[in-house]
């Protein structure tokens, strides 16, 4: 299916999900705004990738899962541009919530981001083993042991200076985790074999990785035109980034090193398994920042 296609029905798909007679109508607008302020989308388009990639014919349960992961995802950017966190002002090429709406509603508005997304798992027509696989996969990606475990790590790495062990252990926590939900969960409704899931999470793990990294350099590299976010806020708040304790150019070869590993990984996946690569491969490719 063409990713344009793809990315209506998920819309479809979130806007149904908030078509019901809401209870403050604010709220729903407060979510609405960031949700649909048009994000690149990667992770639910890596998850139907990967399905069709497998021979899985997409479905309203695939593009419900889909439309909750983006939904976690966009709660996460919420709350991270919020004064108490990165205190931003822009995200997505707009104001950010707090910025349009007040703090209060986008501390709320996260809050229904991040609970509505496992009723949309619960619900979708998916044998109920795997629903429920499926949501467990999904805390451990975005709570105390994923992203929300990583922001911590992150916040309290401000004060210090930290190593690389360090930074590494957040970036794979507060991006990597939700990052490599697509593969899991791939894994998780192919009911695949032990091995074959830990192939498609360290796959994930390593993009998870690779895309921080890349948002960590393109904050001292690109503009806001390109990012939709206001760049150097890490350099001017003198963050621990990759460019910052490796230099740019070691940051962008580690970029390229751990996208060469995701590359070797689908390779193994092609030899192993019956997927095609091709389309994820191109997202990927997509990715890389030198030539
Ligand atoms: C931004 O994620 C935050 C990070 C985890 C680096 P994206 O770059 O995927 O943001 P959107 O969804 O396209 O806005
Ligand atoms: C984002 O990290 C991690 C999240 C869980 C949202 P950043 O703070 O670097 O993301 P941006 O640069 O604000 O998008
Ligand atoms: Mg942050
Ligand atoms: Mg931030
Ligand atoms: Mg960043």
């Amino acid at each position: 299916m063409k990713q344009v296609e793809q990315l209506k029905w998920l819309e479809q798909v979130i806007l149904d999900f908030y078509a019901t007679k809401p209870v403050a109508p604010q709220l729903v607008e407060t979510i609405l705004y960031s949700v649909q302020a048009g994000g690149k989308r990667l992770r639910p388009l890596l998850l139907l990738e990967l399905l069709e990639g497998f021979g899985i014919r997409l479905t309203d349960a695939h593009m419900q899962v889909a439309a909750a992961l983006e939904m976690i995802h966009t709660g996460s950017l919420i709350h991270d541009d919020l004064p108490a966190m990165d205190n931003d002002d822009y995200r997505r090429g707009r104001l950010t919530s707090h910025k349009k709406f007040g703090e209060d509603m986008a501390i709320l508005a996260g809050d229904s981001l991040f609970l509505d997304s496992y009723a949309l798992v619960a619900m979708a027509e998916l044998p109920s083993q795997i629903r429920i696989e499926l949501i467990v996969a999904l805390s451990k990606a975005a709570g105390t042991f994923g992203m929300v475990g990583g922001q911590v790590l992150d916040m309290e790495g401000e004060k210090r200076q930290l190593n690389l062990a360090e930074l590494q252990a957040i970036h794979a926590h507060k991006t990597g985790k939700l990052l490599a939900y697509p593969f899991v969960a791939t894994g998780v409704m192919m009911e695949a074999d032990s091995q074959l899931k830990s192939l498609l999470q360290e796959t994930g793990e390593w993009l998870g990785l690779a895309f921080q990294v890349r948002d960590d350099i393109l904050d001292v590299t690109a503009s806001f035109e390109e990012l939709g976010k206001t760049p150097n806020k890490d350099l001017v708040a003198d963050k621990t980034t990759y460019p910052a304790l490796l230099g740019l150019e070691e940051a962008k070869d580690f970029l390229e090193m751990s996208l060469d590993k995701v590359e070797t990984l689908l390779q193994d996946l092609e030899k192993k398994t019956a997927f095609q690569a091709e389309k994820i491969r191109k997202i990927v490719e997509s990715l890389r920042l030198h030539g």
